[in-house]
This record gives structure tokens, C-alpha cells and sequence, in this order.
């Protein structure tokens, strides 16, 4: 007997788990279907985000930059560590309960707001008609979807919205198939059981430097290959250019402009090898331990049977959308990283309320200008808005200013005074239009951006709110005045 709900969530990260919980606090009967399982085989939703990405990456961010800290820089705060040790396999067991306890979270929200979960493998089996009748002839906007539930649940479900959130996985380079053990994608570079003494990694994006960080700080010599001449293109290129500057003087170090050649896995404990052409045009070979490939990411449609309904894909395989997450079929839509845009966690979350709000009848929307990125290297970087080589590029006059960590008070207390904070506001208007910032917590920092940017508010709206003393905050401050020159504390 097929169960009947109002709404269907195929995939459990974070854009369908928060669509699903959103559609019943609106009232709506939902299901969520995710496939993910753990290392016992137990429901594991969240996603990449929750089982591989975003809480487990920082949860190693954390763990290493302790150690590093421990290691490298207590001895300024006048704390002398004798017989400092690093227990991998303790740090990878937190970074496996902290995922776990993200895992559970989101099972007895569930439970809570009432989501029927299905563990399993979620795909169209096709359209089915108001009346029960499954098949096309007769369809109407009002009829729904058959969904099949395989795996751990074997289920049949008849929905009348469904909304796709199945999410990416890492692209592999051509010739060098993911085998997480030599080979690594995002998956393995959070697990490598020993510090591999040598370290590559192909793409210098936000998976390169944040997982080549993890692994140098625990003693790994990394290498970052990069095919691109610029070091992250995306961001603004003076904050670029100041955290490309403290990566190398941490001892990472990044070639830019090359092109990867042959890659040869030795197989269990012989390493790979990686050939390359330097910028340069001078051919080299890398022989390490490890190689973790982070060049982007693949939206995840194979398993939807999305030909049983029709439903369109792009060339790259991702569903096609248009602004609001409508799909080429009448009430299906898709969300998050298996659609256009940042293949961020809070773009998906973004998507799934907006979704569920919209099938409510109601107005929801996401404001794509406004979606904050954060890299948490260290220092970290962090924007919203628009770079200066956007304005440029788009004739838009503005004005800039930029104030450094190094003089903040709470940097120098903290010990941290990479970076500055960067203002870019209309030169008319003073408006807004982008936030850049390389430097400690920039991750926090960046929200008082955001939430100004959402209210269209002028560098001078910023510099006139008074800021707790002595706080980093003050930086986004003092930046918000030298917008105008007068910057007070450089
Ligand atoms: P996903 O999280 O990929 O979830 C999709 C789910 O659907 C998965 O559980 C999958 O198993 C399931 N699924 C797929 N097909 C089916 C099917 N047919 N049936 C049932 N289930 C299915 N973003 C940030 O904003 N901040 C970060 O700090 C950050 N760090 C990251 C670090 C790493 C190493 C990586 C790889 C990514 C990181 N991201 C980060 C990106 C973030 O993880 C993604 O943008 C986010 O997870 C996308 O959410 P989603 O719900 O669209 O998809
Ligand atoms: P990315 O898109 O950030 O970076 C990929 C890099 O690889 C680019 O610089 C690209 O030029 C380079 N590249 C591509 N092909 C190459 C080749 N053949 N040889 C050498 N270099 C090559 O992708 P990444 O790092 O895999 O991460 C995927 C996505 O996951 C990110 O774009 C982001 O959306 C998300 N993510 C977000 C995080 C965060 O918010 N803090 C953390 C990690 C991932």
C-alpha cells in the first residue's frame, strides 16, 4: 500500500532535512528519504555537510589549530609545553562524535515536528494521478508523484510536492578514480588513519586550503596545484593576495598555473605520483604519500530515475530551476547543491524554507546577494556582496576602506593580527555593495555584514554603531569610517 503524504523530501543534508521541518511546521504531512548510513549501517542524515564536509571539516580545523597553537604559539603567552603528543586517532574519533551528535540532532527533529523518515534510496517511479491511478494519461497540476523507497526501507510514497535535495559529490579527475585510500576525495581526507608525510592537493578552492591546513598543522608537508594563474579568483584580490601571503609563510606551499598530468597510484601504502607542468612549462613529478583531489563537485542525479517523469537536467546533470526552485514539472522543485549557485550548506537551508513556504502559499525568498562565503583557514576569509574587480568590471563607482587587525586592540591581546577588514560602498549612495575580510574569527565577523547588507545600509550607518571595546568587531568599524578617511585608530 502506498503511503500518501503532502510532501516528499528526497535527500536528508542540510537543504532537504530544513525544507522537510519548515513544510511541517506549515502543517504539511512530509516525508524525508536520505540514504546516508554510517559505519554500522545506521541512518546518518545531514548529508556531505553533516557526514563529510562542513561539521567534520571544522571539527579538524578546530582540533589542529589547538595542536598548532599548543605547538607553536602558547610559548608568546608565556605557557612552556613540555611532552606535546598528537593522538590522531582521538581527534578523528571527536571529529566521528561531534558528526554523530549532528546525526541524532536531526532524527529527533524529525520526531518532533512529526517528519516521516525513510532510510533508503529515493527515485521517481513516476506520475501519479489525484485518483490513485499511476501513469501519464490525465495528469493535472493537482495530481502528484509516485516515489519508490529502496534500501534499508522499501516503501512506495505518492506525493503531491516533492522537492529534490539530493546534493553533490566530489569530482574525480579522469584517470585518477577515488580509492579514499591513496586517492582521496573530501571523504578520505578527513580520515587518513597517520599524518602522511607528504601531501598533495589538486585545486586550490575552499576544500584545498581548508583540508591542506588541517593535515600541515598536524605535520604534513602540502602542496596545493592549482590549474588557475590567480590564487582564489572569487575573492576580493587584495584579500586574495593577503591570505595567499600567510599560507606561504605557514609553510603551504601553492603552485599556481599548473597543468596535472599523469597520476599513478602505487597501490595500498606505495603512494601516488603526480605529474605536472609547472606555469612555467617545466615538467615535474611528485611522488607523496597521499593526493587529495578537491576540484569542484558533482550534482547528484543518478539515482532519482528522473527520465521515469520527465524532469529536466542541465548539461552538468544538475536539475534545471528557475529563481524560485520550480522545476521543468509542475510541484517538484530542487534545492541546494543538486541546482544552480554556491554549493553551500545555508544557500540549501535558504532554498528548502523558501520551498516550503512557497508550496504554503506564501512569499518566501532568498536574497542571492546577501549569501555570505567563509574559508575557515587561518586567518580566515570571509565576504558578502561584490568584489572590487566586479565593480570594476561593471563600471559601478564606489568607494573603498580597509582597516587592519594589527591595529586592534583585541588582536594584539589575542595574538592574531592578520588581515584587515574591507568596505566597498557606492561612491553616490554610500550603499553597501561588498564586505571582504581576511583575519581572526572573519566567520563571526561577517554576519554584522550580512544583516547591513540585508537592510541596504551605508558605510556611514555601520560607522555610526557603537561596538563593544575591546572587540574585533571594532575593525569592521574602523573599516565602515575609512570609507570616508577617517578611520580613527590608524
Ligand atoms: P547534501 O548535503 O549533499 O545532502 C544530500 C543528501 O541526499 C545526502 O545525504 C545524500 O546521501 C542524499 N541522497 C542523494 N541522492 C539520494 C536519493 N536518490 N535518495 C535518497 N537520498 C539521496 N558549506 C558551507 O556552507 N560551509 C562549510 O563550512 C562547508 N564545508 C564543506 C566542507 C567540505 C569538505 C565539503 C565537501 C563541503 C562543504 N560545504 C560547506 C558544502 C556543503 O556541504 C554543501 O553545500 C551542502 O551539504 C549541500 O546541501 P544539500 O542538502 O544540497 O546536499
Ligand atoms: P572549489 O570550486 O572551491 O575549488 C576547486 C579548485 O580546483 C578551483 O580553484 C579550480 O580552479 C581548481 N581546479 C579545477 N580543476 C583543476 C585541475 N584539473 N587541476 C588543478 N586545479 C583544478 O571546489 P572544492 O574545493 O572542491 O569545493 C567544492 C565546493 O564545496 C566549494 O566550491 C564550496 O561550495 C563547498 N565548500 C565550502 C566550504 C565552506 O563554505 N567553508 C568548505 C569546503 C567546500
Amino acid at each position: 500500500m502506498a503511503k500518501n503524504f503532502d510532501v516528499v523530501v528526497i535527500g536528508g543534508g542540510p537543504g532537504g532535512y530544513i525544507a522537510a521541518i519548515r513544510a511541517a511546521q506549515l502543517g504539511f504531512n512530509t516525508a524525508c528519504i536520505d540514504e546516508w548510513k554510517n559505519k554500522d549501517g545506521k541512518p546518518a542524515p545531514g548529508g556531505t555537510c553533516t557526514n563529510v564536509g562542513c561539521i567534520p571539516s571544522k571539527a579538524l580545523l578546530q582540533s589542529s589549530e589547538n595542536f598548532e597553537h599548543a605547538g607553536k604559539h602558547f610559548a608568546d603567552h608565556g605557557i612552556n609545553v613540555s611532552g606535546l603528543a598528537l593522538d590522531l586517532a582521538k581527534m578523528l574519533a571527536r571529529k566521528d562524535t561531534v558528526v554523530k551528535q549532528n546525526n541524532d540532532g536531526i532524527l529527533f527533529l524529525f520526531k518532533k515536528n512529526k517528519v516521516a523518515f525513510f532510510h533508503g534510496r529515493g527515485s521517481f517511479a513516476g506520475p501519479s494521478t489525484g485518483s490513485g491511478r499511476t501513469g501519464g494519461e490525465g495528469r493535472t497540476e493537482g495530481d502528484g508523484y509516485e516515489i519508490q523507497v529502496t534500501g534499508a526501507a522499501e516503501e512506495t510514497l505518492v506525493a503531491k510536492h516533492v522537492i529534490v535535495a539530493t546534493g553533490s559529490s566530489a569530482r574525480a579527475l579522469p584517470g585518477a578514480p577515488f580509492d579514499e585510500d591513496n586517492i582521496l576525495s573530501n571523504d578520505g581526507a578527513l580520515r587518513i588513519p597517520a599524518v602522511p608525510k607528504k601531501l598533495v592537493l589538486i585545486g586550490s578552492g575552499v576544500i584545498g586550503l581548508e583540508m591542506g591546513s588541517v593535515w600541515r598543522r598536524l605535520g604534513a608537508e602540502v602542496t596545493v596545484l592549482e590549474a588557475l594563474p590567480t590564487f582564489l579568483g572569487a575573492v576580493d584580490e587584495q584579500i586574495a593576495k593577503e591570505a595567499h601571503k600567510a599560507f606561504v609563510k605557514q609553510g603551504m606551499k601553492i603552485e599556481l598555473g599548473v597543468k596535472v598530468g599523469e597520476i599513478r597510484n602505487g597501490g595500498a601504502g606505495k603512494g601516488v605520483s603526480v605529474a605536472y607542468t609547472t606555469a612555467k612549462g617545466e615538467a615535474l613529478t611528485l611522488e607523496v604519500d597521499k593526493l587529495v583531489v578537491s576540484i569542484g563537485r558533482v550534482p547528484n542525479t543518478n539515482g532519482l530515475n528522473h527520465e521515469a517523469v520527465g524532469l529536466k537536467l542541465d548539461e552538468r546533470g544538475a536539475v534545471v530551476v528557475d529563481d524560485q526552485c520550480r522545476t521543468s514539472l509542475p510541484n517538484v522543485w530542487a534545492i541546494g547543491d543538486v541546482v544552480r549557485g554556491p554549493m553551500l550548506a545555508h544557500k540549501a537551508e535558504e532554498e528548502g524554507v523558501a520551498v516550503a513556504e512557497r508550496i504554503a502559499g506564501q512569499h518566501g525568498h532568498v536574497n542571492f546577494n546577501t549569501i555570505p562565503w567563509v574559508i575557515y583557514t587561518s586567518p580566515e576569509i570571509a565576504w558578502v556582496g561584490q568584489t572590487e574587480q566586479q565593480l570594476k568590471a561593471a563600471g559601478v563607482k564606489y568607494k573603498a576602506g580597509t582597516f587592519p587587525f594589527m591595529a586592534n586592540g583585541r588582536a594584539r591581546a589575542l595574538g592574531d593580527t592578520t588581515g584587515m577588514v574591507k568596505f566597498l560602498a557606492d561612491a553616490t549612495t554610500d550603499e553597501i555593495l561588498g564586505v571582504h575580510m581576511v583575519g581572526p574569527m572573519a566567520s563571526e565577523l561577517i554576519s554584522e555584514a550580512v544583516v547591513a547588507m540585508e537592510f541596504r545600509a551605508s558605510s556611514e550607518d555601520i560607522a555610526r554603531i557603537c561596538h563593544a571595546h575591546p572587540s574585533l568587531s571594532e575593525a569592521t568599524k574602523e573599516a565602515a569610517l575609512a570609507v570616508d578617511k577617517r578611520s580613527l585608530n590608524f
